[in-house]
């Protein structure tokens, strides 16, 4: 099938290559020139394990090429895949313009048949939006062509995007077409060979869906951590709570881990987004005002906990800091808990010596040559001289740690970990001011 992929980002790079690995014709357009230039001579703009393999067999395959020409995109496909960004507004609803945009362009430039896909998460109501737009646009060059328009939620990972694409849990598609669902049960088929992972409702039904399962991860997780701060408090440990629950199947063992706050593209924005639509229909849901409400606060843990050790006064001291993405196998850095902990620490006159393993470039990108921030070429780099350690992302290769050396090369040995990465009672052992998230120290 010939496919046309419109944003070219985290998600619309993902689909597309992923459908073209399958033996789809793929083209992606994308408005940012930079973005496409750098796909056109083979490098990758975002970090995605595996991606850049994957995009390389396909280009050099002639299943997949990328651009910025709108007018060839759109004629390109049958089915137009709308995968650019809803960033929260100032009110903290979706912002829809560059999904009506992408619309519009779909309007001005089609000539036959088109299925258009919503793969963005957008507010229900969107699809009939996206609808209006292109009859409109369509009417204004007095034309009539056929269309639909179906939405078609992502629920990839970052950092595992691939393989949630390649073996979906589910595949949402909301349409009131037969036309719609036949087309998309032929390009998903063979994503679903060993069972139907097909799931169709209506059009908002599809849209709500979204927001729901982002909604209820969210809620996991600042229930575990609000939970974390009253085990502390109460000489409990939260992993072990963790582990009483989770072996419940209702319960489960997934989003239950305790830590200084979730971050990343989605939950935030979804959350916010949700919160905003639920108050305009007049069915406030109350809960995720603190869901909201108790995650900004955690993403301030480490940095509480930080002043209650060494004071709000941190002229010339000096903090590690591993972990910058929001979390691991990403280099993606939107509303990552990171940078609310390194500002915090600047404000009160501190510096920070900060490593992640992929996510410096997007740090310098986002601070440029900040004069209180230095980025460590290697972990045990970040350590030297270091009034304690901040532990904020959980990447692999931090787990396993050489105490010893750690010790050696911090001014105190202080570990503030964001994420319980280690055993309290081995780093007491071990000669540590260990301060984990709803443990004892
Ligand atoms: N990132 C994730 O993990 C994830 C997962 C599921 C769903 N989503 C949703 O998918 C959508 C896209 O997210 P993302 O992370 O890929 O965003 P992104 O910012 O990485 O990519 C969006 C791309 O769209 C491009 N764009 C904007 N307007 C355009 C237009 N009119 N025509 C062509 N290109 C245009 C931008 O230049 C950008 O490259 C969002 O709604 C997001 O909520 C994201």
């Amino acid at each position: 099938m010939k496919i046309t992929l419109i944003g070219a980002g985290y998600v619309g790079l993902v689909t597309g290559t992923c459908l073209a690995e399958v033996g789809n014709n793929v083209l992606c357009l994308d408005v940012d020139p930079h973005k496409i230039a750098t796909l056109k001579s083979g490098g990758i703009p975002i970090y995605e394990p595996g991606l850049e393999d994957m995009v390389r067999r396909n280009v050099a395959a002639g299943r997949l090429d990328f651009t910025t020409d709108i007018a060839a995109a759109v004629q390109f496909g049958d089915i137009q895949f709308i995968a650019v960004g809803t960033p929260p507004d100032e009110d903290g609803s979706a912002d829809l313009q560059y999904v009506l945009d992408a619309a519009r362009n779909i309007g001005r430039h089609m000539n036959g048949f088109k299925l258009v896909v919503d793969k963005s998460t957008v507010p229900v109501g969107t699809a009939d939006r996206v609808r209006a737009t292109i009859a409109e646009t369509l009417a204004s060059r007095g034309l009539e062509v056929d269309f639909c328009v179906a939405s078609n939620p992502e629920f990839l990972k970052e950092g595992a995007a691939i393989n949630d694409f390649m073996s979906p849990d589910r595949i949402v598609i909301g349409t009131d077409s037969e036309r719609a669902t036949q087309l998309l049960r032929r390009l998903y088929a063979p994503f679903q060979r060993n069972h139907e992972r097909l799931v169709v409702m209506d059009v908002r039904s599809a849209e709500l869906t979204k927001y729901a399962a982002n909604a209820m991860l969210a809620t996991r997780i600042s229930f575990m951590n609000e939970l974390a701060l009253l085990a502390e408090k109460l000489g409990a440990d939260i992993e072990r709570v963790r582990q009483g629950i989770g072996s419940d199947p209702r319960i489960g063992y997934h989003f239950l881990y305790a830590g200084c706050g979730y971050g990343g593209s989605c939950f935030p924005k979804d959350v916010q987004a949700l919160r905003r639509t639920a108050r305009e229909y007049g069915a406030p849901l109350r809960i995720l005002d603190a869901v909201e409400t108790a995650n900004e606060a955690q993403k301030r843990i480490l940095v509480e906990k930080l002043k209650s050790r060494f004071g709000a006064q941190l002229d010339g001291r000096r903090f590690a800091l591993w972990g910058l993405a929001f979390k691991p196998n990403t280099d993606d850095m939107r509303e990552a808990p990171s940078r609310v902990i390194m500002e915090a620490l600047w404000a009160m006159g501190a510096t920070v010596a900060a490593y992640d393993p992929v996510a410096m470039p997007e740090t310098r990108r986002l601070y440029g040559e900040h004069p209180s921030l230095m980025l460590a070429p290697h972990p045990m780099d970040a350590l030297r001289d270091a009034d304690a350690l901040l532990i904020v992302t959980e990447w692999k290769a931090f787990r396993s740690a050489d105490f010893a050396a750690m010790k050696a090369l911090l001014r105190q040995p202080v570990i503030f970990d964001g994420r319980n990465l280690y055993d309290p009672a081995t780093m007491r052992r071990e000669g540590f001011e260990y301060f984990p998230i709803g443990r004892q120290a």
